[in-house]
């Protein structure tokens, strides 16, 4: 028997099995390591600014517009400090771990990242995903709040959503009831649909509307970590609280932007 393991014909078999088994064996290494390649990326315009894209070379915190203590008319300083200072930070250094390796995926805005997910890696797609589109979604948030806030809509967009909704009173309602009906994690927005329209829309997590096709006109962050220090569970009590600080300046230029194509 000892005689038979030994044959040449035996030890041949078990070489060539050995060789098949070693060559099977997913390369995980050479697979994160590769840049991807991106053929012709599908083309994004500027969603995270009215004139600019956001930059993925490296993705930076943007400063707060205004102090941190500065909405307490709707958010508490703390919530605003841990907000941006912590949670916004670490999308942005979650995402820049995420593309270390990736100097072709790097080129590309975060806009243009989030309408071409298919190109990134799978195994960095997830966070990919997650912490590009908290960049942007909170890098919008913090613009369309101001201390001088709040009151009746102006401008074009206040037609725009009379027109729509019927009347502001109408519009708020029906975009607190979007956000209290978001369950677990996400944002309730105002956007312009593909077809041109004016439509509240809800996402989960940190999704974009721009990922169905929508320019996001403004949005408001329902994730606890934005009201639970001061609101605790009392989500609608946030949501109606947080048209005081509601920035009409800067959503009407949002407003005019979005129907630039
Ligand atoms: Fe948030």
């Amino acid at each position: 028997m000892f005689k038979l393991l030994k044959s040449p014909i035996v030890l041949a078999i078990t070489f060539v099995f050995s060789l098949l088994v070693v060559s099977c064996q997913p390369n995980e290494t050479a697979v994160s390591q590769t840049p991807a390649a991106i053929p012709s990326p599908v083309a994004a315009r500027p969603v995270a600014y009215v004139d600019r894209t956001l930059s993925a070379s490296p993705a930076q915190l943007p400063p707060l517009p205004y102090p941190a203590n500065a909405l307490s008319k709707a958010i508490d300083t703390r919530t605003m400090q841990i907000h941006h200072d912590r949670h916004h930070k670490s999308y942005v250094d979650n995402l820049n771990s995420a593309l270390k390796d990736q100097p072709n995926l790097q080129k590309l805005s975060i806009e243009a990242m989030l309408l071409n997910l298919n190109a990134v890696p799978e195994n960095i797609r997830q966070r990919v995903r997650n912490n590009a589109g908290g960049h942007l979604n909170h890098t919008i948030f913090w613009q369309i709040m101001s201390p001088t806030g709040g009151g009746q809509p102006t401008g074009a967009i206040a037609q725009a959503i009379n027109q729509t909704f019927g009347s502001f009173e109408n519009f708020r309602k029906q975009f607190n009831q979007a956000g209290s009906d978001r369950f677990g994690s996400g944002w309730v927005w105002l956007v312009r649909n593909p077809q041109g329209q004016l439509q509240i829309v809800s996402t989960a997590n940190q999704d974009n509307p721009i990922s169905e096709g929508s320019y996001p006109i403004m949005g408001n962050d329902v994730w606890e970590h934005a009201y639970y220090l001061r609101y605790q569970n009392r989500r609608a009590d946030y949501l109606n609280n947080w048209w005081n600080v509601v920035n009409w300046g800067e959503i009407n230029r949002r407003y005019q932007a979005s129907q630039q194509r």
